[in-house]
């Protein structure tokens, strides 16, 4: 049976082609669900029809009424790309304000294999928030590919979105 993955994704540039990520996870076997940030999802709203063309889900960034089903099956996984400085200070503290914070806090209660791939110039990752939350999440079991291997910060301004290592973050994925 086609495994599920939530590919959870936040505003920095790599999520203006988000398609990318996608073909990629489906194309290693994942059915892919797209939840995004509020502001991801304004970043990319001409896009949200091909987008649930493309997963074959409807794309989510906001918690349902309580009174609404769910619309997306269980994920089996959960890649969160590109995580932003925000997202991810939040998530290593606990906050759950977003439906994006809402899936990946909980998810590590649920012990849901979980992979980040952050997006972030030199400038944000010198924050000291950052190597705290990094050091949190990777101690609770999250695969954080953030150095070599997997996504080194860029000099503020220099991002390149062709070269965002999204093969490292889907063979970081559960077979
Ligand atoms: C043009 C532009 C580029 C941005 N690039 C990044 C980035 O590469 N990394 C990052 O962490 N934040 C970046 N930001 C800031 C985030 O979009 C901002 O912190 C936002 O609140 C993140 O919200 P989210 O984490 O809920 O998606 C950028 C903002 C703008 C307007």
């Amino acid at each position: 049976m086609t495994k599920v993955l939530y590919l959870i994704s936040c505003a920095a540039p790599p999520v203006r082609s988000i398609a990318t990520g996608i073909r990629k996870a489906q194309a290693a076997g994942w059915e892919v669900c797209l939840v995004l940030t509020p502001s991801a999802h304004r970043w990319v709203e001409p896009d949200l029809a091909e987008l649930r063309e493309l997963t074959g889900h409807p794309v989510r960034h906001e918690y349902k009424h309580p009174d609404s089903a769910d619309v997306l099956p269980p994920p089996d996984a959960i890649l969160v790309a590109p995580v932003t400085l925000n997202t991810l200070t939040k998530w290593a503290d606990g906050h759950a304000d977003t439906l994006a914070l809402g899936l990946v806090t909980e998810a590590l209660g649920l012990e849901l294999p979980l992979v980040a791939l952050p997006f972030i110039n030199r400038a944000q990752a010198a924050h000291p928030a950052l190597a705290r939350g990094v050091s949190v999440l990777r101690e609770y079991g999250v695969t954080m590919l953030l150095g070599e291997g997997g996504f080194v910060p860029h000099e503020p301004k220099h991002g390149d979105v062709g070269s965002y290592p999204w093969d490292a973050a889907i063979a970081a994925l559960p077979a």
